[in-house]
């Protein structure tokens, strides 16, 4: 098949949906001609997938995986580590089950494997799709290299909750911004050619809805109009699958009351039906078991309801595998759902090459020359530097001189197994630099870098435990006072403080909500006993998700955030501190004023009482805060500075088969090269069912030499005021629209055109 397939890529000038259906109609003589051999229990078996290796993420662990293998009772594992032992478990399955179906071997390789890239919150704020798409293709040739052919990533879920911890694993709030990303991370894993022993299958995640929780506690219901779930929370979903993703996994949470992995509307009706998908869908862990406690049934009667909705494998439940057999019998399951559950599991080995070569991702030799390379770790680095968003810098303090004394203050400063952030399974931290070696590094003998930790996360030994899990537990004994008394004595000889504050790398991503998301206490004193020296204060914060940083505004002028920059987070860090990069992250999430306001989100319905900017009786506001974030969704300086020309339009009406194009030209004005990001949002000022006051539409991110000036065009045609409307069909309306350009979703000239 393999030689077949790179004879087809050697004239792809010709291939043609011809030859595209002559590849199916081979994988289907191959499957059905298995299927024949195949009994029900070995189909069965295909559906479960258990998991190995010591990454669980449940309170579940699957028994005897060994002993089910050989029985055929199982169609792939996931999250262990390493060639040798993903081997010796393939070996099982291909010489002792009786049909020697090779597994498939998955894992959350979520941002990149051993060389590690920014969590994905932190990717999206760099507006750079070739950035995103070359980090998940660095990842899964790393990934391969090591025996994985299936990750559980893209994560596409739209979060407008900051309090969710997951936001950290996600892009923001924006679908349109979203959907770029999911088609970008998708190609990078998957290349042109799933058969290529560099090339991994996608799992888009999580089906769906899931980045909306009540509250934002995690795992909780979730209740959305279909038409929010349309506009605004399917579209990444869609990109990704339209992208060609090979697989889905279900979401914990109930959609319209049901949870998403017994749910047909959505599995059947919405993700084949009307999307079309053609992969395969696999369950969150244990979601088919975890709905007897959403009070759908018994384990069998909620594995039947998974099947019939549309779900093929059933990760770590032990639900397929252990009732399908007894409810086919009671005729509550088809063969049918069993046969077509199967048959898209060996669709997906098929598709990766592993029934031409079970072995073809087990290389030994590519794991010894092809993780962890000097090459992954720079782009690894140039990455992360993007992702940075300097949120303040009113007295130009940045970037930093190398020269005289540093204080590097703070518990994010000296800590190695945080820097590469939440979800990353593969990391090696023992390799990865601290800040401050990192920033010593940097220094040299031009000047000198004092270190001291000043403080722990926060007063709260146990908040702090569940916050630092997996072996990032970093917790000083020493007592609050003599923490910051070594800091403040540290400070006295510096001539710039250096705070590394905010969240440790487990405060965020899964089972890590937070009900308050503003500065930590322990911190907050560290800082104000630091500011009461009159020290110049640089505040580098680290977060996986967007923070109330309001106290931090009022006190700070010079404020970067970082996130959690991968395993070369420490030397990226120090690039744009001292000024060999400038930084160019915009945010992808709007950052509250507090916690009340959330959701706070810039794509927002207008009410029938819109707010002013201050207190009005009567009017959609609060009595205690405005309704504007802290920072908007798009926000994020440089070390430069640029102009934007007045918006020329080519017209300013359209027809639906017309475009229109508006121009904007951006100069830097300042000194350094610099990179911006250019957004255009539109409005629809009336329309069937009520519009958002604005969405994001396009972007371009563009790199400037001081004085150079750059022409940026968008294209509006009908595709860009397409809507789902209240029968969720989607088209655009005639009408009055609202173009807005500008560096963020406040800061925008805004032109009026007519779609007619
Ligand atoms: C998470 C998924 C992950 C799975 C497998 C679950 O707890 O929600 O995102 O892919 O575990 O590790």
């Amino acid at each position: 098949m393999k030689i077949n397939r790179i004879l087809t890529i050697a004239t792809s000038a010709f291939i043609t949906l011809g030859a595209i259906a002559a590849d199916d109609a081979q994988m289907n003589r191959f499957i059905d001609n298995l299927m024949s051999k195949m009994t029900l229990q070995e189909k069965i078996g295909q559906l479960n997938l258990p998991v190995t290796g010591d990454i669980i993420t449940g309170s579940s662990v699957s028994g005897d995986v060994v002993g089910q293998i050989e029985k055929g009772k199982v169609g792939g594992l996931f999250n262990m580590k390493g060639v040798a032992s993903i081997r010796s478990l393939q070996e099982i399955a291909v010489k002792k089950s009786r049909l020697g179906i090779p597994l498939i071997f998955g894992m959350d390789v979520i941002h990149g494997y051993e060389t590690v890239f920014p969590i994905p919150f932190a990717l999206s704020m760099t507006w750079d799709m070739d950035a995103i798409e070359q980090s998940a293709r660095i990842a899964a040739i790393e990934a391969t290299a090591d025996g994985i052919s299936l990750t559980f990533s893209p994560m596409v879920d739209v979060c407008r909750e900051p309090r969710w911890g997951r936001m950290s694993e996600g892009s923001g709030e924006d679908p349109y911004l979203g959907s770029r990303i999911a088609e970008a991370m998708v190609r990078g894993y998957q290349g042109d050619d799933l058969t290529m022993p560099n090339t991994m299958m996608a799992c888009v995640k999580h089906f769906a809805l899931y980045g909306a929780p009540e509250a934002g506690r995690d795992y909780n219901t979730v209740d959305m109009s279909h038409v929010r779930m349309f506009n605004e929370y399917f579209p990444p979903y869609k990109a990704a699958a339209d992208a060609g993703a090979g697989s889905f996994m279900t979401s914990f949470n109930t959609v319209d009351y049901i949870p998403a992995t017994g749910n047909r509307w959505l599995l059947t009706h919405v993700l084949r039906d009307l999307w079309h998908f053609d992969g395969f869908v696999v369950t969150d862990y244990t979601a088919i078991s975890e709905m007897i406690n959403h009070g759908m049934g018994d384990l069998q009667q909620v594995s039947a309801l998974a099947l019939n909705a549309g779900t093929d494998m059933d990760m770590v439940a032990d639900g397929f595998v252990g009732t399908l057999e007894k409810s086919l019998q009671e005729g509550k399951v088809t063969e049918e759902a069993i046969n077509t559950a199967c048959r898209r599991i060996l669709e997906a080995k098929y598709k990766l090459g592993l029934f031409d070569d079970p072995y073809c991702y087990l290389d030994e030799q590519r794991g010894k020359t092809d993780i962890y390379t000097s090459e992954h770790r720079a782009e690894a680095r140039r990455i992360a530097t993007e992702t940075f968003v300097l949120l303040e810098n009113s007295d130009n303090l940045l970037p930093l001189k190398k020269q005289g004394t540093i204080a590097l203050v703070g518990p994010l400063a000296n800590t190695r197994a945080n820097m590469p952030g939440t979800w990353s399974v593969a990391a090696t931290s023992e390799r990865y630099s601290t800040l401050l070696e990192a920033m010593q590094r940097a220094v040299g003998d031009k000047g000198r870098v004092l270190y001291a930790k000043g403080c722990n996360v926060c007063y709260d030994e146990e908040l702090e435990k569940n916050s630092t899990m997996f072996g990032r537990e970093m917790r000083d004994p020493r007592s609050a006072d003599e923490l910051r008394n070594e800091a403040l004595q540290m400070a006295a000889q510096a001539d710039v403080i250096v705070a590394a504050m905010g969240e440790p790398s487990e405060m965020s991503g899964e089972a890590s909500s937070r009900s308050d998301i503003a500065i930590l206490d322990a911190q907050k004193d560290l800082l104000t006993a630091l500011k009461a020296t009159g020290k110049p204060i640089v505040l580098l914060n680290f977060s996986g998700r967007a923070t109330v940083m309001t106290w931090e505004k009022e006190n700070f002028s010079t404020i970067l955030n970082v996130w959690f920059g991968g395993s070369e987070a420490a030397d990226a860090i120090c690039d744009v501190v001292f000024g060999d990069v400038s930084p160019s992250g915009h945010l992808t999430a709007s950052m509250p004023k507090n916690v009340g306001q959330v959701p706070i989100y810039y794509n927002h319905l207008n009410t029938g009482r819109p707010n002013p900017k201050w207190f009005t009786k009567y009017t959609s506001n609060y009595l205690d805060v405005d309704n504007e974030p802290l920072y908007p969704f798009g926000y994020g300086l440089s070390y430069s500075t640029f102009s934007y020309s007045p918006m020329a339009l080519t017209d300013t009406a359209m027809t639906r088969n017309g475009s229109i194009k508006a121009s904007i030209k951006v100069t830097n004005t300042g000194s350094r090269e610099a990179s911006e990001v250019v957004q255009l949002y539109i409005r629809d000022l009336v329309g069937s069912i009520s519009r958002p006051v604005k969405e994001l539409k396009d972007f371009a991110r563009i790199t400037l030499k001081p004085s150079e000036t750059k022409t940026v065009t968008f294209t509006i045609t009908a595709d860009k005021l397409k809507f789902y409307n209240s029968e969720l069909i989607y088209d655009c309306e005639p009408g009055e629209f609202d173009l807005m350009i500008g560096p963020n979703s406040c800061d925008v000239e805004t032109r009026r055109f007519t779609l007619q």
